[in-house]
């Protein structure tokens, strides 16, 4: 039996990488998956790829950093198939600077689809998520949000603000039964993830993986599966590590 049958799914970010596995695995699990995201071309290919698998899906091409435009696109999806039980906020702009660096319009760039976007998708989530059925957050953190790294403080302060919003949110939306939850994926390369990392990175974060390789997008959508289904009713302002172990390598 799919898991998440019936189901309507809003997926941010989910034209590739990451948010793009999920929409798929989502789809797969039986959900009717929106798929939001800047670029009409990869939100187009998602939308293909699972219709591919016989699943449900709409294209919905959005900025989500712009409330209007995130409200706009789940009040789309909910409207046309009547409910919203799944937002999994996980589009993200990323750039790898110095501090010194790091520009105002970037910075703002990051924080707003990073960040701001969880707000504008929560606000949707209570407009729309059934007050009897409750409904499901799912968010995309790091490992940076709990470790320094350097030439990331941007990211890593819009991840631990993704983290702390986690809890926050699972406290102010429990009595509304909306759990309200995080992923934390190791190093994963993806389309994005690729433009800043070179193959010795990867190699070196390999090696400090307790598991002994890197992440797959299906290994973090797997994750994201099992917090939106029924398995983790009592599931809430958890952040599931899904790293190969990397957040707590201390040494050989
Ligand atoms: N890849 C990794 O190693 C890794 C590790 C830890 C956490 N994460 C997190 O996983 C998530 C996905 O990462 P990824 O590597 O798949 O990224 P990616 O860059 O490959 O994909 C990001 C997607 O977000 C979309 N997007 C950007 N701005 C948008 C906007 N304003 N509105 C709608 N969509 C927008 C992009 O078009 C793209 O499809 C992020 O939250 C990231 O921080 C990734």
């Amino acid at each position: 039996m799919p898991r998440l049958k019936g189901q309507v799914a809003f997926v941010t970010g989910g034209g590739r990488g990451i948010g793009q596995a999920m929409a798929l695995a989502f789809a797969a699990e039986g959900a009717i998956v929106g798929v939001a995201d800047i670029d009409p071309a990869t939100t187009a290919a998602t939308v293909r790829e699972i219709e591919k698998i016989a699943g449900t899906a709409r294209a919905l091409v959005a900025d989500v950093s712009r409330r209007e435009d995130c409200l706009r696109a789940v009040d789309q999806l909910a409207s046309e198939f009547g409910r919203l039980d799944i937002v999994a906020n996980n589009a993200i702009v990323f750039r790898r600077e110095h501090v010194s660096e790091v520009r105002e319009d970037t910075c703002e760039r990051m924080i707003a689809v990073g960040l701001k976007s969880l707000l504008w998708s929560a606000q949707a989530a209570l407009r729309h998520m059934d007050p009897d059925r409750g409904g499901v957050i799912i968010n995309n953190t790091s490992p940076v949000a709990e470790l320094g790294a350097a030439n990331s403080a941007v990211y890593s302060a819009i991840k631990g603000a993704v983290s702390s919003l986690t809890r926050s949110l699972a406290v102010e939306f429990g009595p509304r039964r909306i759990r309200v939850n995080a992923v934390c994926p190791g190093s994963v390369p993806t389309p994005g993830a690729r433009q800043i990392s070179s193959e010795a990175v990867y190699e070196s974060r390999r090696q400090r993986t307790p598991l002994g390789r890197l992440g797959t997008p299906e290994d973090i959508a797997a994750a994201a599966v099992f917090l939106a289904s029924s398995e983790a009713s009592f599931i809430t302002a958890a952040i599931l590590r899904v790293d190969g172990g990397v957040t707590v390598f201390g040494g050989a």
